[in-house]
C-alpha cells in the first residue's frame, strides 16, 4: 500500500474491491458523458493481473485508476478524479501508484479524445506521447482519440 502525501492533504492509494464500486460508478458518472457500466468495473476488478486503484482522503473515495495488462503492454483503460477534487495531484497519485507496481520502464499506452486538454497535460507530465490517432473512436459523439505511449527507451525518451 503506497501512501502519498499531496500538499497539505492525505492520499491513501490502494486496490480497489468489489465494495468500493458504488462509491467509483458515483465518480464515474460524475465524469463522463457515457460512462461505464457497473459490469464493466467487475470485469476489470475481477482480473488477476490488472491494476484497479483507488484513491482516498479523509475516507472518501477521490478518484481511481483501472489498468489492464496485455501481453505487449499496459493498457490504462480508465481514470477519473471527483471533481471537486481535482487539481490537486490525486490524478498524479494515482499513476504514481501505477508504476509503483507495474514498474517505471514498463510499457503503457492509452486513448484519450482529442479535446480532453486536462488528461492530455497529465500524461505527457509522465512521459506519454502521441504516437497516432484513432479516427471516430468515441461512439457517443464520434470524436477521435489519441493513441499515446509511455515506452523508456523509446526515440522520444532518448531525445
Ligand atoms: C484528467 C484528470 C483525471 C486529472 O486528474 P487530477 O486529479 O485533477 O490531476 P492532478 O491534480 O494530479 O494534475 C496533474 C497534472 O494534470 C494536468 N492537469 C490536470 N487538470 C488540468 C486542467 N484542468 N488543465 C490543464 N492541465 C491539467 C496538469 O499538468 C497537472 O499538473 P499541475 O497541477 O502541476 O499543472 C481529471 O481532470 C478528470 O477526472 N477528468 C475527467 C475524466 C477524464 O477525462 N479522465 C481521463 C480519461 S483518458
Amino acid at each position: 500500500m503506497i501512501r502519498t502525501m499531496v500538499g497539505r492533504d492525505d492520499l491513501l492509494i490502494r486496490p480497489l474491491t468489489y465494495g468500493d464500486l458504488p462509491a467509483v460508478i458515483a465518480v464515474e458518472r460524475r465524469s463522463f458523458p457515457t460512462p461505464w457500466s457497473l459490469s464493466m468495473f467487475v470485469l476489470e476488478v475481477a482480473k488477476a493481473d490488472g491494476i484497479c486503484l483507488g484513491a482516498w482522503r479523509e475516507g472518501d473515495l477521490c478518484g481511481y485508476l483501472i489498468c489492464a495488462c496485455y501481453p505487449e503492454a499496459y493498457h490504462l483503460m480508465n481514470l477519473a478524479t471527483d471533481p471537486a477534487q481535482r487539481r490537486s495531484g490525486v490524478g498524479r497519485s494515482l499513476i504514481d501508484g501505477l508504476l509503483a507496481r507495474i514498474g517505471a520502464d514498463a510499457n503503457v499506452t492509452l486513448e484519450v479524445r482529442v479535446s480532453n486538454a486536462p488528461a492530455i497535460a497529465l500524461y505527457e507530465q509522465y512521459g506519454f506521447r502521441s504516437v497516432g490517432i484513432r479516427r471516430r473512436y468515441y461512439v457517443d459523439t464520434g470524436e477521435d482519440a489519441i493513441i499515446m505511449w509511455r515506452a523508456l527507451g523509446t526515440p522520444w525518451e532518448v531525445e
